[in-house]
């Protein structure tokens, strides 16, 4: 039987208020999403069922990745933030700005990290080849970007509004507008993964993707601000949009990255 945004609705609001029923019992604050999040359903089949298994340094021969280079200026080009200038035409749709900060649990500034984006085109399509959404590849855009963290901690993409598009959890699913960003850290066992969305996305409550962090604040903090001063003057909107890496107000990261 193929599942209807209904029937996914019905498990949302399910989740969700069992969530908040924890929460009213004194069960902590939950700021990540369980990993086998019924409404999502490819997570059920390949959420860990094992805790995860803590790394030996002093056994692990990889462990020499922690002590290699890691990704430095020389890494990246001029336009590698630039996603509208990859090719050698203008890429179709709405130009934006994405600016914000990497933090620690602090507040303070985490600077020269490898910052890395990718997303769908203003169609929503992505370009990669097990795509399967039929919306329009756009020959100016790949939607791939990279950029280090400044002294302050600061990044900043331009690219394009990336659109909507639908996936086959249930019958007319779509996806909220979103950028998928890796911090790389400082190598690859460190790398973690999330995603920013746009303000006010009326497909949010119908995510299950979104709604499987199920703490309305963890959930808020994901979705970016638009911010005036940001919008660069006949070409661009702005958005912020900033990341914690742990802590109480900790961005939700997708685990097993
Ligand atoms: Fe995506």
């Amino acid at each position: 039987m193929t599942l209807t945004q209904q029937d996914i609705d019905q498990e949302i609001a399910a989740e969700h208020a069992a969530y908040e029923k924890r929460l009213a019992d004194g069960a902590p604050v939950e700021h990540h999403p369980r990993r086998d999040y019924t409404p999502y359903r490819s997570s059920v089949l390949r959420h860990p069922k094992q805790p995860p298994i803590a790394i030996d340094v002093t056994k692990d021969p990889e462990i020499v990745e922690l002590h290699a280079p890691a990704f430095g200026e020389r890494d990246i080009t001029e336009i590698d933030n630039d996603l509208t200038r990859q090719h050698t035409g203008e890429p179709i749709g709405e130009r934006i700005t994405v600016s914000g900060r990497l933090l620690d649990r602090t507040g303070r500034p985490v600077r020269g990290q490898l910052i890395e984006i990718w997303q769908a085109n203003s169609a929503g399509r992505y370009a990669h080849q097990r795509e399967q959404h039929d919306a329009p590849l756009d020959p100016n855009f790949t939607g791939v970007g990279r950029t280090l963290t400044d002294a302050d901690g600061f990044y900043r993409f331009t690219t394009i509004q990336p659109g909507p598009y639908p996936w086959r959890n249930h019958l007319n699913a779509w996806r909220p507008a979103h950028i998928h960003f890796s911090l790389f850290g400082s190598a690859f066992t460190q790398r973690l993964v999330t995603q920013m969305y746009f303000p006010n996305d009326p497909l949010f409550p119908y995510d299950p993707i979104l709604q499987s962090v199920t703490d309305d604040a963890a959930r808020q903090r994901l979705v970016a601000t638009y911010d005036h001063s940001l919008s660069v003057p006949e070409f661009s909107l702005g958005y912020h949009w900033d990341i914690v890496l742990d802590g109480p107000q900790a961005t939700w990261i997708e685990e097993g990255r």
